[in-house]
């Protein structure tokens, strides 16, 4: 698939990793579509883009909502004539551990929330269900070849104080195989790839204190946070190459689990 005049759908698209593979194919010649919340931030990024003589529109959008993500795929089509690459890459956290004792007395102080769960679960999961489905039920209906990607995450692997976190992340490096699967059987030409970025250097962790951020470099092998734009040639090459289908790409810097945990 080339990436020149290609129609990119990007969630979560203002900001981060979508924002920086936003810019990434736009620069090569892709349209874009972001989508997001806070349309603040995705204008910012498309007259970043724009400024560079890129092609991209702000669409706000919930993925959430059904008809949002609905209209935003709609939008895409009218805009730019056809829908080729979706990224599904909007996400959020809300951690807790489950039950958290009170050091003094041994009990129960404060616990996850319903709320706390259901919200990261409706995010990344619904979400990422949305996403996909508007986009690859306009792909079907037109012949379009396309691309279904989909940001996981290394936490995928069980981070504690993130079980909602977590689960709804493992749940999604299983997506590619099962729709590719259901692709297969249907005979269409739509690749599902994900990507599980490691501890990525976007605003969340660029804000950490530099002790935190010491202790977490000490697990990974090449000692410097994943970058955005490291992502971004990740995503551009499952772009271009075909082979690459039904799979969960690491890229982590190779990140070692538990060798604080053992050396202490
Ligand atoms: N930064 C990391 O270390 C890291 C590691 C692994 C995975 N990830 C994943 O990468 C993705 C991008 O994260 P990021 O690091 O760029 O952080 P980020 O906070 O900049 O990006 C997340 C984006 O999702 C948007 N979003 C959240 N809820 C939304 C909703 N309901 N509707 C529309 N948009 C919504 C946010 O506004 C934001 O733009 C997320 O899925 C995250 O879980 C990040």
């Amino acid at each position: 698939m080339d990436i020149n005049g290609s129609v990119v759908v990007i969630t979560g698209g203002g900001t981060g990793i979508g924002a920086a593979v936003a810019k990434s194919l736009a620069a090569e010649g892709a349209k874009v579509v972001l989508a997001g919340r806070r349309i603040e931030r995705l204008e910012q990024t498309v007259s970043e883009i724009k400024d560079d003589g890129g092609e991209a529109i702000a669409v706000q959008t919930d993925v959430t909502s059904e008809d949002d993500v609905s209209a935003l795929m709609d939008k895409a089509v009218e805009t730019y004539g056809s829908l080729n690459v979706v990224l599904a890459n909007a996400g959020r956290f809300a951690d807790s551990l489950m039950i958290n004792t009170d050091k003094a007395t041994g009990k129960v102080k404060t616990f996850m929330t319903t709320e706390q769960f259901k919200a990261v679960v409706d995010t990344n999961l619904i979400g990422t269900f949305l996403t996909l489905r508007e986009a690859a039920r306009r792909m079907a209906d037109n012949g379009w070849e396309g691309l279904l990607l989909i940001t996981s995450s290394i936490n995928s692997t069980g981070q504690i104080g993130q079980l909602n976190y977590s689960s709804t992340k493992v749940a999604l490096t299983l997506w590619p195989k099962i729709l590719v699967g259901e692709f297969h059987l249907k005979h269409l030409p739509i690749r599902v790839v994900g990507v599980s970025p490691g501890y990525t250097a976007t605003e969340i962790l660029k804000g950490m204190n530099e002790a935190a951020l010491e202790a977490v470099l000490k697990d990974v092998h090449v000692g410097h946070l994943v970058e955005p734009e490291e992502l971004a040639s990740t995503i551009k090459h499952v772009i271009t190459n075909d082979s690459i289908d039904g799979t969960t790409i690491e890229v982590t810097g190779g990140l070692v689990y538990g060798p604080r945990a053992r050396a202490k």
